[in-house]
């Protein structure tokens, strides 16, 4: 792992972790970090990874151990993809580009968001890293069109539908904290902001000083809007009429790869594979949605037995350890996607913290090769269930 001195005491995701928590005003930490309603399925999720053993094999010679993999048709140093989450740049300035940065420092995709700070040409332009782009459809599709042209010229190859929100979310936390997007100024917020002057020195203040106030880069010019005031327009709010029609409209429109991400029913899997679907992503949003859900370690071994012959499975949703992405791997999954973790590192320190969250989960999955005589990622074995 490349040594790197400015975190050396931070030696795990939840090191990053703590480090963000300490670093953001409350209201934003905890729209990252928390998950909804009961929050039952965030704490699920991590008894699910730990309940999956793996199988070591012993006396193999594992001087060199290769984490490459072949994602979507591209050769990358390590499974992962960072994933697209919402207002990366509110937790860093530019978080997005230094996310980005960081990404392409490691050789992996970067997912940019619908709902980015930095648009898409930006990041292109100044992090030089692979870039796919989430999708939330909105209800005026003809605009969502225009999007997508929009992130095909900027240089996306790969288009990632995110089709687990079909409502919002019930984030109880959001409420309490006054965090929403847009954002709304309360005494509350403002003291947040106070007792976190570091966050608010670099975010705010360069917000201030170069009077870029923070927006959704994506959104129409005409109704981009400050995320501090009301009105975005409705055509461009999130559609709740999305359905396998929008695959198919998506599927003559994208030249590029597609990719439906929250599935987590075998149907599902099986219907987009017959929509001409080139990956899905085996995700509950980390927990985010629906609290109820099931996880993807429930499901992933049957879809994968299921499409893995015809679709690329991922999988995401509470990696915090190279373990953990080994333990996706191990049930099926192709690649990972990686929300959370990278946003701690982002918040902590910038590209420079992003890549320290990589190095640590790299570094991570080699231990975990080596320690399970696996040679290369399709090696890794789950361990028999205990009969
Ligand atoms: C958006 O996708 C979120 O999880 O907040």
């Amino acid at each position: 792992m490349t040594a790197r001195s400015a975190f050396t005491r931070i030696l795990n995701v939840e090191d990053a972790r703590q480090a963000a928590r300490r670093r953001l005003p409350r209201g934003l930490f905890e729209y990252i970090d928390r998950g909804c309603e009961d929050e039952v399925s965030i704490l699920a999720n991590r008894r699910r990874l730990d309940a999956i053993a793996l199988s070591p094999a012993v006396l193999v010679d594992v001087a060199r151990t290769s984490t490459e993999a072949e994602l979507l048709g591209k050769q990358h140093p390590l499974p992962i993809v960072v994933a697209p989450t919402a207002v990366a740049g509110l937790v860093w300035h530019d978080g997005e580009i230094a996310l980005a940065q960081a990404a392409a420092r490691s050789g992996i995709p970067f997912c940019v968001s619908t709902q980015s700070i930095t648009s898409i040409e930006r990041i292109a332009a100044e992090a030089g890293a692979d870039l796919w782009f989430q999708l939330y459809i909105w209800k005026n599709r003809r605009r969502m069109l225009d999007l997508l042209d929009r992130a095909w010229a900027a240089g996306a190859e790969t288009l990632v539908l995110t089709a687990d929100t079909a409502v919002g979310p019930n984030r109880e936390y959001n409420l309490r904290n006054g965090f929403g997007i847009p954002l709304k100024l309360s005494w509350r917020a403002a003291l947040d902001v106070a007792l976190h002057p570091r966050w608010a020195a670099t975010v705010m203040l360069h917000a201030l000083a170069t009077g870029q106030v923070p927006t959704y880069a994506h959104y129409p010019a005409e109704f981009r809007t400050r995320l501090g005031r009301e009105a975005l327009s409705d055509e461009i709010s999130l559609a709740k009429d999305v359905t396998w029609d929008d695959i198919r409209l998506l599927r003559q429109r994208w030249p590029g790869k597609l990719v439906v991400k929250g599935i987590l029913r075998v149907e599902d899997a099986l219907t987009a594979s017959s929509h001409g679907v080139d990956a899905i992503v085996v995700s509950n949003h980390g927990a985010r949605n629906l609290d109820c859900a099931s996880g993807p370690t429930d499901v992933l071994p049957r879809i994968t037995e299921a499409v893995g012959d015809r679709m690329e499975i991922f999988a995401d949703s509470g990696v915090r350890r190279g373990a953990d992405i080994a333990r996706f791997l191990a049930l099926g999954a192709r690649g990972v996607m990686i929300g959370r973790a990278t946003l701690y590192g982002v918040a902590m320190g910038g590209s420079e913290g992003a890549a320290r969250v990589l190095d640590l989960l790299s570094a991570e999955l080699r231990t975990t090769m080596g320690m399970l005589g696996a040679r290369e990622l399709g090696s890794i074995r789950r361990a028999e269930p205990s009969p």
